[in-house]
C-alpha cells in the first residue's frame, strides 16, 4: 500500500516536472508565455528602480487611460525598494490626478496620501493585484505550479499578454476581440495597447513593444508586491538562523552524549 502510494507520488512528480512546451489553455490550445529574466527573481533579486520608473511612465501614458491601480497608495512611489521617486516628484505626480473629495464633494488634486485612481473603462480590470492574481496561470495539467516548476508567473504573463497580439480581430455580439496568443481562449477584449516607440524614456532605454511590456510588467509586480524584498530578506535570515541552530544543536547533542557513548567504547 505504502509502496504504491510512493510510486504514485513519484510518477506525479516526474510528469509534473517534465518541461511543458507552453502553458495549456483551458480549451486545449497552446498559450504562449515567454520567460523573462526579471531583476527581482531569485533569493537575492531586487527591483530595478529605473525599470520601475519606466514602467510607471508606460502605465501613466498608456494603461491608465483604461486601467486603475486603486489599491496602490501614491506615496509608495517614494518608498525605498520601489520606483524611489523624491518626495517632491511624488507630490507633483499626485497633483496631476484629480479626486472627488468625499468631505466637500468637490474635485481637488490628489495628494501622496491618496491612492491611484480606479479603472476609467468599465470592463478594464483594476491592475493593483493583477501580477499576483495571474501568478499561477496553469502549468502542467492545470496544476497552477508554473512559478515553482518553470520560474514563470504573473510578470511573465503580463509581458507576454502585451506582446503576443496576432493582429487578427473579430466581432462578437457587438464587441471587438483581438487575437492574442497569451490570453486564455486566444481572444481578448483589450485592443493592442503598445506599439514600437510609443513611450520616450528619459534614460534612452529601448522602447520597442517587448521592452515596454517588460518594464510595465515589472512595475505592476512591484505594485502588487511592494514588500517583496523585505520578505525575501526575512526568509533568508530565517534560513541562515535555522542552519546555525542546526549546527549548534548537533554539537550540543554530541557533547551531551559523549560521556555515555565514548564510555561504552573504551569499556570504562
Ligand atoms: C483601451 C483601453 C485599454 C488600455 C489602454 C489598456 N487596457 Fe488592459 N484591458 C482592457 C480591457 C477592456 C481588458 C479586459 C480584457 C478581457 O477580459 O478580455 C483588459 C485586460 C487587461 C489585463 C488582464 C488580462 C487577464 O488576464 O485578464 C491586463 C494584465 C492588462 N489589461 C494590462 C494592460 C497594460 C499593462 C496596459 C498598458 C500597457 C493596458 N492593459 C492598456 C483595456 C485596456
Amino acid at each position: 500500500m505504502l509502496r504504491t502510494l510512493a510510486l504514485l507520488v513519484a510518477a506525479a512528480l516526474v510528469t509534473a516536472a517534465a518541461p511543458a512546451p507552453a502553458a495549456r489553455a483551458a480549451g486545449g490550445a497552446e498559450r504562449v508565455i515567454t520567460d523573462v529574466a526579471f531583476s527581482f527573481e531569485g533569493p537575492f533579486g531586487r527591483y530595478d528602480a529605473n525599470q520601475l520608473q519606466r514602467g510607471l511612465q508606460v502605465f501613466t501614458e498608456v494603461c491608465s487611460g483604461c486601467h486603475g491601480l486603486k489599491y496602490v497608495p501614491l506615496r509608495s512611489l517614494g518608498d525605498p525598494g520601489g520606483p524611489g521617486l523624491a518626495a517632491a516628484e511624488v507630490r507633483a505626480y499626485a497633483a496631476l490626478l484629480e479626486i472627488e473629495d468625499p468631505a466637500t464633494g468637490e474635485f481637488r488634486p490628489r495628494q501622496p496620501t491618496d491612492s491611484f485612481p480606479g479603472s476609467s473603462l468599465e470592463n478594464a480590470p483594476d491592475l493593483s493585484l493583477m501580477a499576483k492574481a495571474r501568478v499561477g496561470f496553469e502549468g502542467p495539467y492545470g496544476l497552477l505550479v508554473n512559478p515553482f516548476l518553470r520560474g514563470i508567473g504573473g510578470p511573465e504573463y503580463i509581458a507576454s499578454l502585451l506582446s503576443h497580439y496576432t493582429g487578427e480581430e473579430k466581432e462578437e455580439a457587438g464587441s471587438l476581440f483581438y487575437g492574442n496568443a497569451s490570453f486564455t481562449g486566444g481572444w481578448v477584449a483589450m485592443a493592442p495597447p503598445l506599439s514600437d516607440g510609443q513611450v520616450e524614456f528619459a534614460d534612452g532605454a529601448p522602447n520597442d513593444v517587448a521592452a515596454m511590456a517588460e518594464d510595465v510588467a515589472a512595475f505592476l509586480t512591484w505594485a502588487a508586491e511592494p514588500k517583496m524584498m523585505a520578505r525575501k530578506q526575512a526568509g533568508l535570515t530565517a534560513v541562515l538562523f535555522l542552519v546555525l541552530l542546526s549546527v549548534l544543536l548537533y554539537l550540543t547533542n554530541k557533547r551531551l552524549w559523549a560521556p555515555h557513548k565514548g564510555g561504552a567504547r573504551t569499556g570504562s
